[in-house]
């Protein structure tokens, strides 16, 4: 009897403890369920967060954003591109230097990051309230194939517009592939020498360029480039065409009446070859001025010749 009774204490136990240990592995998976489902949870969201980004860095969703450029202090400018060195510059033109730098704390995070502009000399106080003006103009302005304004830093020692880097470089780096193209090109991020474009993909930053001047000849009122090249068409990671510099040009022209000597006369009229020779006879540009040089731009982009 005292045996049976013992033996069934004995299943009872064994039962219970079997059943705690089914309690428990239920406990264990559905534990590793919940983990794992927060784990994909968690994965999704950062895919969503990391695209969205993505999206929002690009230079096609800045430039569709509309947002007005912010002020961005010299000091953070100068921290940003190593004070301006060497190593860090990508370019040099009518107005000064370009520089890349990877982040400014002043702008929201880029992916491709940020081309600072700067005059080669102080723009002195008229060429600054100039300049203000002529970027209040441009904050109006807004379309997808429009290199967008950023950022801007009036300090009068060394006045510095900021654009989002194009890391395809210019269509006349594109085009050429000289040394010195290739040298530029490099500093954007090209390895080896880029394939020469194709003549679809020349086609294409073409057309981007031109709905970008058509749109800014339909302002109101009316926005002239006045320095449309294939220099001042730049491309992105993906071969989209930009216009850029429409407030340097713009810029040029308003101060040149002051005492500003760096904004050469090549700013205010264009560059040779792309000069309509209606500009050399009157000085007058217009639509049809900067429709001449948009045409010798695509006579460029599509011989592969000099503008001259
Ligand atoms: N946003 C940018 N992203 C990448 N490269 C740029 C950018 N802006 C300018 N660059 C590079 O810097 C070079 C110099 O630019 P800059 O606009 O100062 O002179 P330019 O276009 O040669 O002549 P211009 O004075 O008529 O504009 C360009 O040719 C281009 O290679
Ligand atoms: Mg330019």
């Amino acid at each position: 009897m005292r045996a049976a009774a013992e033996a069934a204490e004995v299943a009872a136990a064994e039962a219970e403890a079997e059943a705690a240990a089914v309690e428990a592995a239920v406990a264990a998976v559905a534990a590793a369920e919940a983990r794992e489902a927060a784990e994909a949870e968690a994965a999704a969201a950062e895919a969503a967060e990391a695209e969205a980004a993505e999206a929002a860095a690009s230079v096609a969703a800045l430039a569709a954003a509309a947002a007005p450029p912010a002020a961005v202090p010299l000091d953070e400018l100068i921290a940003a591109t190593d004070g301006f060195s060497e190593a860090c510059k990508v370019g040099e033109g009518g107005f000064g230097r370009v520089y890349r730098a990877d982040a400014l704390p002043s702008l929201p995070r880029v992916a491709c990051g940020f081309a600072v502009k700067t005059a080669l000399v102080g723009v002195g106080a008229q060429g600054l309230a100039e300049l203000q003006s002529e970027v209040r103009t441009l904050s109006a302005a807004c379309h997808p194939s429009l290199l967008p304004l950023l950022g801007v830093c009036l300090a009068q020692a060394r006045a510095c517009l900021v654009y989002p880097l194009c890391c395809g470089g210019s269509l006349e780096d594109r085009l050429y592939r000289s040394p010195a193209a290739l040298q530029r090109l490099r500093m954007l991020g090209f390895e080896t020498a880029p394939p020469p474009l194709s003549s679809a993909a020349r086609l294409r930053v073409l057309r981007d360029a031109a709905s970008a001047l058509h749109y800014l000849h339909t302002l109101s009122p009316m926005i002239l480039h006045r320095d449309v090249s294939a220099g001042n068409i730049l491309l992105d990671e993906r071969g989209n065409g930009y216009l850029a510099d429409v407030g340097f040009a713009r810029a040029a022209e308003a101060t040149a009446g002051g005492q500003v000597s760096h904004l050469s006369t090549q700013r205010i009229f264009g560059k040779p070859g792309y000069m309509d020779p209606i500009i050399l006879n009157d000085g007058q540009a217009s639509q049809l001025t900067d429709g001449f040089a948009l045409g010798i731009t695509l006579l460029v982009a599509l011989t592969g010749r000099g503008a001259l």
